[in-house]
């Protein structure tokens, strides 16, 4: 069968892992897929860097959007980041040139994925964003196919690696907020704007996303209450375990009779709950719905390889022609969001 040739645009973390994995993994990704996956372009700021790639056969762009419309690039995977920019223009210009997008941009989607689902619908061009949520738990098939048949009433959970990393590691090495930020930044755990993390954005463009997949509703990041961590101490972390609770920063996401209450926040849950228990990078979402009841995803919310593994798992479904609509439903069918009142901050 032709190959899928596939352009990668920004390689950081993610896209390095992302171009390693698809080439030592290429045999049995192509038995999956039906068709061999080859990464024919990439495009990055900086090409001297060593990334201990080897990128000698493939195409350099300088500009992410001229590698978006190349004519040996069949697919797109949008690793820039950002809602605006260089991330944003070449995601519009693989639609506009029929490639399907593979991207783990939140901020992107949570601001621009309505517009972004009616121009792929309007093209016949998926595009899919596993990556842009809780890194490598697959919650967006989850919502999207997994729970079709479910009303959900609520999502919730960690959903950011690099505040948990730091609110973990405050706690049990009682080290301070700002060596814990930069052992983050190290591991390569934050956004390139490490406020988006601790400023808790980031949290809310992932549960914009996820709400629109459980509610039906456009995703509504606007209409987010968010407050991050910025001002918790040691001390703080101290005193919630003395009476028993451990602080996670939570989304939340319920549906209400009123319409959608979304907010993210700092919260004291208790000790033995499965949510408190998850430490470092990790995430974890829990869904409540009416047939399938309560379950909980947690795993690696971040890093370069866990990401890639969303991002690959998203690149064989469209090598094999998998390609459901965004959020699930067509773009025209989704709900304008009422945004509820805000209840209680009980967290969780
Ligand atoms: N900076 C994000 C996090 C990366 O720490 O969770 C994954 O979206």
């Amino acid at each position: 069968a032709e190959p899928l040739r596939v352009g990668v645009a920004g390689l950081g973390t993610v896209g390095s892992a992302v171009v390693r994995i698809l080439s030592a993994k290429a045999e049995e990704l192509a038995a999956r897929a039906g068709r061999p996956i080859v990464v024919t372009a990439v495009s990055a700021r900086e090409k001297g860097r060593d990334r201990g790639l080897d990128l000698s056969r493939v195409a350099w762009h300088m500009d992410a959007s001229q590698l978006a419309r190349a004519n040996d690039v069949d697919l797109v995977v949008e690793l820039i980041g950002g809602a605006e920019g260089p991330a944003r223009a070449c995601v519009e210009t693989a639609i506009e040139h029929g490639r399907p997008v593979v991207t783990a941009n939140k901020a992107l989607l949570a601001k621009h994925g309505v517009a972004l689902a009616r121009a792929s619908e309007e093209k016949g061009v998926p595009i899919a964003f596993e990556a842009a949520v809780a890194g490598g738990i697959p919650i967006v098939k989850t919502l999207r196919e997994g729970l079709a048949a479910n009303n959900v009433s609520r999502v919730f959970g960690i959903l950011n690696g690099t505040c948990n990393y730091i609110l973990t590691r405050m706690e049990k090495d009682k080290i301070g907020f700002a060596e814990c930020l930069a052992d983050a930044q190290r591991l390569g755990y934050a956004e390139a704007d490490p406020t988006f993390d601790v400023g808790g954005f980031d949290t809310a463009h992932k549960l914009a996303l996820l709400a629109s997949l459980a509610f039906g509703v456009e995703p509504d990041a606007d209409g987010i209450y968010v407050e991050g961590i910025a001002s918790i101490t040691p001390l703080d972390l101290q005193m919630a375990e003395e009476l028993g609770y451990r602080v996670k920063l939570l989304g939340v996401a319920t549906r209400t009779d009123a319409g959608v209450e979304q907010r993210v926040h700092p919260s004291m849950l208790p000790k033995e709950s499965a949510i408190a228990r998850v430490d470092g990078v990790t995430n974890a979402v829990e869904i409540d719905a009416d047939a399938v009841g309560a379950l909980v995803l947690s795993g690696p919310g971040a890093g370069g390889d866990a990401t890639a593994s969303a991002v690959i798992a998203d690149i064989v479904d469209i090598a094999r022609g998998v390609t459901p609509p965004m959020f699930g439903l067509p773009a025209g069918k989704l709900r304008s969001p009422t945004r509820a009142p805000m209840g209680r901050h009980e967290g969780g």
